[in-house]
């Protein structure tokens, strides 16, 4: 329904979940993006505490996790005048629209999910196939690991963002099948009610690819579960130490040869933290024969110093500060229920609820 849509300025709404302290994955692929945003757009930013809880994190920690991230979102420049930033579960909206949506999800396509499959195999320790995957579940009652809300993170995505109706969704390469299947859900209610309730919302990247910041362990990418990560928080010995183990190999023996992935890794993350004339001269070192990689390293270690130390002052700052956290997330919780409560009451009409 097109009132929904500002006519101002784009609906902008992302989440990063509150499983720990924010990388440079998170950092490149999502905040730098929110931040970037943040003057052009109707910015709504959220932590997702309640997709947390698919992996069971220790309640004790929860909460802690939830005030460390907000105060890196502040830390690394949100500015809650200018966006709405907000915890997940202050909108209850979102957990009674997540159960009318799973009424239109299929167990079938949520199978088929990457992030289930990878987090279904890692729980019940098996490398192979979905058909397996299924047999595996279904055949050992006793896994609670794999459970519903793992199987069906992507209804409870696909609500955070129609909820909303967002137009862009800043998030890394990893995340772009849930945006496929939010556009699917958010398609087949419209066509199912017969109506154009939904509009699609797409990935924002300033024109360019969506990121995949690799880890510093040779392949794949950087993850909180891979353990290959620099964190924003890191102090500056424990992050040069990081950076000087990184994984690399023999060196070029033959001119212009194709980096292996390891090096490729660090010439992306290069790519991301150093001036471009410091790339170039590495790519020409590498190009010769004449690269020294603990010199990349060094350079390296360097420039991602530069993004993070400034952002790592401001978290600990913050971070303490739990009168203010509050009152950002109190703040935002209201003017996210606005347009929350609004949009639960409108689909609860169109798939029938009605009031007496
Ligand atoms: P999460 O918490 O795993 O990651 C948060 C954001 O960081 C990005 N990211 C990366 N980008 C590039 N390279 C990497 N190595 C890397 N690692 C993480 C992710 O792509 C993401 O943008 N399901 C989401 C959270 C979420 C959400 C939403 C996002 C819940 N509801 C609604 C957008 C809209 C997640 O688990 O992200």
């Amino acid at each position: 329904m097109s009132e929904h849509k500002n006519e101002d300025k784009k609906v902008v709404l992302s989440g990063i979940r509150a499983t720990g302290n924010l990388h440079l994955g998170n950092y490149y692929g999502a905040l730098s993006k929110f931040v970037r945003m943040q003057d052009d757009y109707d910015c709504r930013y959220f932590v997702a505490d309640l997709h947390a809880l698919t992996t069971h994190p220790d309640p004790g920690m929860l909460h802690e996790n939830v005030k460390e991230i907000l105060a890196e979102y502040l830390a690394a420049g949100l500015d809650p005048e200018k966006n709405i930033i907000y915890v997940q579960s202050d909108v209850p909206e979102i957990a009674e629209m997540y159960l009318l949506m799973n009424m239109h999800a299929g167990i079938g396509e949520l199978m088929r999910t990457a992030s289930f499959k990878d987090k279904a195999r890692k729980a019940l320790g098996i490398t192979s196939d979905s058909d397996e995957i299924e047999r595996e579940i279904c055949g050992n009652q006793t896994n609670r690991q794999v459970n519903a809300g793992l199987l069906t993170y992507p209804t409870l995505m696909a609500v955070d963002i129609l909820i909303h109706h967002a137009d862009f969704v800043p998030v890394g390469k990893d995340q772009e099948q849930h945006l496929e299947l939010t556009r699917r859900f958010g398609r087949r209610f419209n066509s199912f009610y017969k109506t154009d309730y939904f509009h699609d919302a797409v990935n924002f990247n300033f024109g360019g690819d969506a990121v995949k910041v690799p880890g510093l362990d040779g392949s794949g990418k950087m993850g909180k579960s891979e353990g290959n990560c620099i964190y924003l928080i890191d102090d500056e010995k424990t992050l040069r130490k990081k950076v000087m183990r990184a994984v690399t190999d023999e060196g070029p023996k033959v001119p212009d040869s194709e980096p292996t992935e390891p090096i490729r890794n660090l010439f992306t993350l290069m790519e991301l933290v150093s001036a471009p004339d410091t790339l170039g001269h590495f790519r020409s070192a590498y190009a010769d024969c004449s690269i020294r990689y603990g010199d990349l390293k060094k350079q390296l270690a360097e420039d991602i110093l530069k993004v993070t130390l400034p952002i790592r002052e401001r978290i600990l700052d913050i971070r303490g500060d739990d009168e203010y956290l509050s009152r950002v997330v109190q703040r935002g919780a209201e003017r996210a229920r606005e347009t929350a409560a609004r949009t639960l009451r409108e689909v609860r009409e169109i798939m029938g609820i009605r009031k007496f």
